[in-house]
This record gives structure tokens, C-alpha cells and sequence, in this order.
């Protein structure tokens, strides 16, 4: 197991040609440990869904480099890139994104289905999923019947079921009130401090969100201009106590 969960180095990425054409992000370096939370901030435009995508594979970079857990994204088939998606990469999208027909414990494991798991395990897993985001008692329930904040955790859930440990969170908090995102920040916070080898890239527009990151990264024109190392909430409310 690689200690380094993703490497960017170098990316650039140009939406269009020409006149027209767009520079999304210019010359990105940056890398994610297991055991690590990063916040993306940057105004509306500056490239943090484009470093998303780029990052978890979905979208290729003009230039530069992208190793997913050790594997250089560019010398991978298509569909040696669909595992490397399955097996070790989590989305979660501001609007959660759950399937309606399918209840809570499906969502989680439809990936490890796709992936030809025996149900079985892959129910284990799920529920395993579920449990760490504290929605045992609602693996049977469609997503009408859950909360926003119940959905988004089901959501990441889904991210970290079975063997996948690099989640890439677009504004996972964006359609939650303030304390929702905070509980389902705190869950993300947990998942990767357990020890499990996970890591979180995670894009918000809100400083106090940003704040249980271990490190906020400022997007601008699809540059990386900043970068403040900082400890997790917990220690800042520890620190203000002293
Ligand atoms: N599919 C696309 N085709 C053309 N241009 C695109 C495409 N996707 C993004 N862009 C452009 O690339 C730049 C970065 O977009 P991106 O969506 O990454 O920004 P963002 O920081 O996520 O913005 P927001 O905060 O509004 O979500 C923008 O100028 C955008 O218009
Ligand atoms: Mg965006």
C-alpha cells in the first residue's frame, strides 16, 4: 500500500483551441498523503471541479502527470482505468447523486458489484460502510426517506466502501445547512483519521469547512497560489481551550 495516495505534477488542462480556448488549470503540483485532508478553495472558475475530475481520472490533463495510488493515469487502458476508479477512487458530488430505486445499502455497494464482488461480501462491506458513517439502522431506506445530511453520508459511504481510499469531495456540503456540513465534514474528518489509509480532496467555498482540512490549497486562474498547512478543527478547539 502506497503511502502517497495522488500525485499531480505538472497538470495543465485547456477546455477548447484557439482564441477560445480556456486554460482550466496551468501547472498543478500536488500531493496527497494517506492519514490527509486537503481543502481546494478558489473563486467560482478557478479550476477546483476541473482539478477534481483531473485528479480522480475522469477528465485527461493537456500536460502533466497523474499517479493514482502508484499508477501513472496515462499508461493505463481505459479499462485498467475504470478499476483503478472502482477499486480505489470515491466521488461524492454536492447533490449526493444516490440512485432513487435502490436503497441506502445498494448505493454503497453497487461499485464492489460492478466490480464482480460475491454479494455476500459485498454486503458485508457496505454495512461495514454504513456503520462508519453512523447510518446502520438506515441501510434498507430509499433516499426520499432520508435527510440531505443522511444522503451525503450514505454518499460517502459509497466513496469508501470496500478497498477505495482516495475521496474526491465537489462541495459535498453545498445543498446542507451549516450544521449538517459540519457533521458530515466531522465523518469525512473521522474516516480519514482511522487509520485506514484514506485520504480526502475536498473543494469548499467555505472557510469553516476548509478549517477540518490538515492543509487548504487556493486555486486562482487554474494556478495554485496558496497553501496553509493548518491543524484539524479538533486541535484548534483544543489550542483555543488552553
Ligand atoms: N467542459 C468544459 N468545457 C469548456 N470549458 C470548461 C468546461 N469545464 C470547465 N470549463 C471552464 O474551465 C474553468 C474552470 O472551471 P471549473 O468548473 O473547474 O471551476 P470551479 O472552480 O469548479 O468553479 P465553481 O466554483 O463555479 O464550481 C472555467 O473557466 C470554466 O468555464
Ligand atoms: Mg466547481
Amino acid at each position: 500500500m502506497s503511502q502517497e495516495l495522488l500525485r499531480l505534477t505538472g497538470v495543465s488542462r485547456q477546455y477548447g483551441r484557439g482564441e477560445t480556448a480556456v486554460s482550466a488549470l496551468a501547472g498543478i503540483d500536488l500531493t496527497i498523503a494517506a492519514g490527509e485532508m486537503v481543502a481546494v478553495m478558489g473563486a467560482s472558475g478557478s479550476g477546483k471541479s476541473t482539478l477534481l475530475t483531473v485528479a480522480g481520472g475522469l477528465t485527461k490533463p493537456t500536460s502533466g502527470e497523474v499517479v493514482i495510488d502508484g499508477q501513472w493515469i496515462s499508461e493505463l487502458s481505459a479499462k485498467q482505468l475504470a478499476v483503478v476508479r472502482r477499486r480505489t477512487l470515491g466521488f461524492v458530488f454536492q447533490d449526493f447523486n444516490l440512485i432513487p430505486a435502490l436503497t441506502a445499502l445498494e448505493n454503497v455497494t453497487l461499485p464492489l458489484e460492478l466490480d464482480g464482488w460475491r454479494a455476500r461480501d459485498s454486503r458485508r462491506a457496505g454495512m461495514d460502510a454504513l456503520a462508519s458513517v453512523e447510518l446502520s439502522d438506515r441501510a434498507h431506506r430509499f433516499p426520499d426517506d432520508l435527510s440531505g445530511g443522511q444522503q451525503q453520508r450514505v454518499a460517502i459511504a459509497r466513496a469508501v466502501v470496500g478497498t477505495r481510499r482516495l475521496i474526491l469531495a465537489d462541495e459535498p456540503t453545498g445543498a446542507l445547512d451549516s450544521q449538517t456540513g459540519e457533521l458530515v465534514l466531522r465523518i469525512l474528518r473521522r474516516r480519514v483519521d482511522a487509520g485506514a489509509g484514506a485520504g480526502a480532496v475536498l473543494v469548499t467555498h467555505d472557510a469553516r469547512h476548509a478549517a477540518w482540512a490538515d492543509r487548504v490549497v487556493h486555486l486562482q486562474d487554474g494556478r495554485i497560489v496558496g497553501q496553509t498547512s493548518q491543524g484539524t478543527a479538533e486541535e484548534a478547539l483544543l489550542g483555543a481551550d488552553r
